[in-house]
């Protein structure tokens, strides 16, 4: 019988949102056929997201290749982001051990290689700073024919919570991501404004991710380690959980509205670096980017709930 799911490969530094977010995509495996789930270096350093990567896969029995990833950026030294994410990674939560193996071949080759087999079709959700991808692009410049689309988790066109204009995954590698914007294949910018239209109370987080289900010691420590970290620690009110957003605005798309806009990145600027810079399309700055507005928060939590709903079952 034929395939008709969706080709997928997911790019992604693991890291606490980005967990959530593999765990919704999983729960549409009906859907979705995910061919490979590359780590990168970001959230903390390679060893670790890559080690979360592979057992995160087990954990959830996903069957796909699990290239080499990037351990740096391509041009500047690795930054992470530890006390963001916590010991591993994860908030404190260690995933099961497993003797899984990595694909042989990096990521950016596995990327294109799944990009060629699927013929075009192939989708592709980066959930980290995007070296493995920029890189791909770099080593196969015949790849942008056989991407469909690119769902980013990425930058800003408001506040940015590195620096004050840039957010962290476009901040840790800035010249990868200019390389994707300019690929031509079809780019939705998640950012940390667009997203935030779907951010969460304590109250909401903790009860979305603590509801009873074979998943919820993990969904749940990540939930209370993302909400005692933002309240207590940094002292804000919301929630964003910025990848799981993300997952949800690509498998949704009409709970999201996009705009058409220009994006260049801020290479240089000290005070700025990494920056997004997002602007309405002129003559001299064509759209390249589909840039998310917002998206329909009540939608994101039903979305949610159906997700644990899933991990109940299954
Ligand atoms: C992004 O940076 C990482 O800390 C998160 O996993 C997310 O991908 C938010 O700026
Ligand atoms: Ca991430």
């Amino acid at each position: 019988m034929t395939d008709r799911r969706i080709p997928l490969v997911i790019d992604t530094d693991p890291g606490v949102d980005d967990t959530l977010a593999i765990l919704l995509i999983n729960a549409h495996r009906d859907k979705y056929d995910i061919r490979a789930i590359n780590p990168v270096h970001g959230n903390v350093h390679y060893g670790d997201t890559s080690t979360n990567a592979v057992r995160l896969a087990e954990y959830l029995n996903i069957d796909c290749r699990i290239g080499k990833g990037a351990v740096k950026p391509v041009i500047r030294a690795a930054r992470t982001a530890g006390t963001v994410h916590g010991s591993g990674g994860l908030g404190g939560y260690d995933l099961p051990e497993t003797d899984r193996q990595f694909d042989e071949k990096y990521a950016w080759d596995v990327l294109y290689e799944e990009a060629v087999k699927a013929g075009g079709e192939l989708e592709l959700v980066t959930l980290g700073p995007v070296t493995n991808v920029a890189i791909a692009f770099l080593a196969h410049p015949d790849l942008k024919n056989y991407i469909k689309k690119i769902y980013s988790m990425a930058g800003t066109a408001g506040k940015g919570n590195t620096n004050a204009f840039a957010e962290f995954n476009v901040y840790v590698d800035p010249e990868a991501f200019q390389i994707l914007v300019s690929s031509g294949v079809p780019v939705y910018m998640c950012g940390l404004d667009g997203n935030a239209s779907c951010g969460l109370s304590s109250e909401e987080i903790l009860s979305l991710f603590h509801e009873e289900s074979r998943v919820t010691d993990l969904t749940g420590t990540i939930a209370s380690f993302i909400e005692d970290r933002n309240v207590r620690k940094w002292g804000m009110k919301i929630n964003t959980i910025h990848d799981h957003v993300t997952m949800a605005c690509y498998i949704y798309p009409e709970i999201a509205e996009f705009r058409p806009m220009h994006c260049s990145v801020e290479l240089a600027e000290a005070d700025a670096e990494g920056q997004t810079k997002v602007c309405e399309p002129d003559e001299d700055h064509p759209a390249n980017i589909w840039y998310l507005v917002k998206a329909d928060k009540q939608r994101y939590m039903e979305i949610t709930r159906e997700m644990m709903e899933f991990y109940k079952l299954g």
